[in-house]
């Protein structure tokens, strides 16, 4: 083994853009060809035919679960549901802080008295995650959080805890699609910061706190809350390349648009969009699905035309917005909802790491001033 220092080297392209840093077996993002594969099942697949006990189990285990082993994951995150359920009134604060994710990362990290086992540390983690957030909703219009019901299926409870009661099977079905659609995706941001966390061989709340951090941020999971917002500020169809205009004179982003990944549209924005499709079938029309649609085309023709080196498409966030508002959703908790999924996939990434077994520790190169250089600006300063 070589001892040099690595340190005097150029730095990693910025943002580790394009830099491998680990096998996976959980899924291929094809940013090229705009496919996700996740243990083998392209996302399409995943979408219409799991339930979100289903898709842990596969992120889990590496195989569909069997009936047996669904119904064992069910009751599971039942327990995770009760367990932080009966954990509310030793919060403290943390669910009065005034931002959602805030709040979701101050409640999980008190989740627990002690250590806790894997795989059961899993479930709880995962089943906990929509007791906070609906919690947290519910508390800001003044409304006593609702306890769990341990016969009910994850997804189905999620909506039923924060609507107050239980969500029509057409509501169900979107938000068991959304699910399943973003809980694994490759090496983004929040996932390889679960993955330097479990790497120093923390355990996995620390893990998925660490996670929910950088999943906050508006270049990650934070965007679509800011898409609704956008497409409330455009209004109608043949306002939308003027206000967009407006917004990149401004040297502001388009949410929603873009991807580090891809290059051609997020192959998750067609899933979702497909589930607002089912939506409106079933008699629920979003308002906003045909501005949404206008409002991207608007944006990619604009963005085409400015001399960036990249195509710049929508990513799975767009559809999100609009789909999570048509379920009823809050816009305050699309990326609290975004965060239950991802838990999914954040603890199966954990697993991986730990079994590579060796920590992440990068270097940097050091670009301040030498000790010598010190002495002779203090020397100067002194003469
Ligand atoms: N709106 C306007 N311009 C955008 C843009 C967007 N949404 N996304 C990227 N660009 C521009 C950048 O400003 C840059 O321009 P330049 O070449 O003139 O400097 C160019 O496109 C390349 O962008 P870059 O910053 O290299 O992309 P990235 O890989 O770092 O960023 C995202 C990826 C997702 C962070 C970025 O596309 C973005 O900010 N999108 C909006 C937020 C969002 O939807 N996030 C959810 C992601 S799933």
């Amino acid at each position: 083994m070589s001892d040099r220092s690595f340190a005097a080297d150029p730095p990693s392209p910025p943002g580790l853009e394009g830099v491998v840093v680990a096998d996976t077996e959980l899924s291929r993002v094809d940013g090229a060809g705009g496919r996700l594969v996740i243990r083998g099942f392209d996302v399409e697949d995943l979408a219409e035919a799991l339930r979100f006990e289903e898709i842990c189990g596969l992120l889990w285990t590496g195989e569909l679960p069997d009936a047996n082993a669904t119904e064992r994951l069910r009751a599971g995150l039942a327990r995770g549901r009760a367990l932080a359920f009966e954990r509310l009134p030793r919060l403290g604060l943390a669910l009065a802080l005034d931002d959602p994710m805030d709040a979701l990362r101050a409640a999980l990290a008190q989740l627990l008295d002690g250590p806790v086992a894997e795989p059961e540390l899993r479930l709880l983690l995962t089943g906990a995650a929509p007791v906070f957030a609906a919690s947290w909703a519910r508390g800001r219009v003044r409304r006593e959080p609702l306890a769990p019901d341990p016969a009910l299926e994850h997804a189905e409870d999620a909506l039923r805890m924060l609507f107050g009661e239980r969500p029509t099977p057409a509501r169900k079905a979107a938000f068991e699609a959304y699910l399943v659609t973003v809980a694994e995706h490759g090496m983004n941001a929040s996932t390889f910061a679960a993955r330097v966390v479990a790497s120093t061989r923390a355990d996995s709340l620390s893990a998925v706190v660490a996670a929910l951090g950088a999943l906050k941020g508006p270049l990650h999971g934070g965007a679509p809350g800011p898409v609704l917002d956008m497409l409330d500020a455009i209004g109608s169809p043949e306002r939308a390349t003027g206000w967009l205009e407006g917004e990149l004179a401004a040297g502001r982003r388009i949410m929603g648009m873009g991807h580090r990944v891809y290059r051609v549209r997020d192959p998750r924005a067609a899933v979702l969009e497909r589930a607002l499709e089912s939506l409106e079938r079933e008699g629920i029309r979003s308002t906003r699905l045909s501005l949404a649609r206008a409002v991207e085309s608007a944006a990619r023709d604009l963005l085409a035309h400015r001399a960036h080196t990249r195509a710049l498409e929508a990513n799975v966030e767009f559809y999100t917005a609009v789909l999570l508002d048509a379920i009823g959703i809050p816009r305050a908790l699309f990326t609290a909802c975004f965060a239950m999924a991802r838990t999914a996939g954040w603890l199966a990434h954990v697993e991986e790491e730990r079994r590579r077994g060796r920590l992440i520790r990068p270097d940097a190169r050091y670009v301040g001033p030498e000790p010598a250089q010190r002495r002779e600006r203090a020397l100067a300063g002194a003469a």
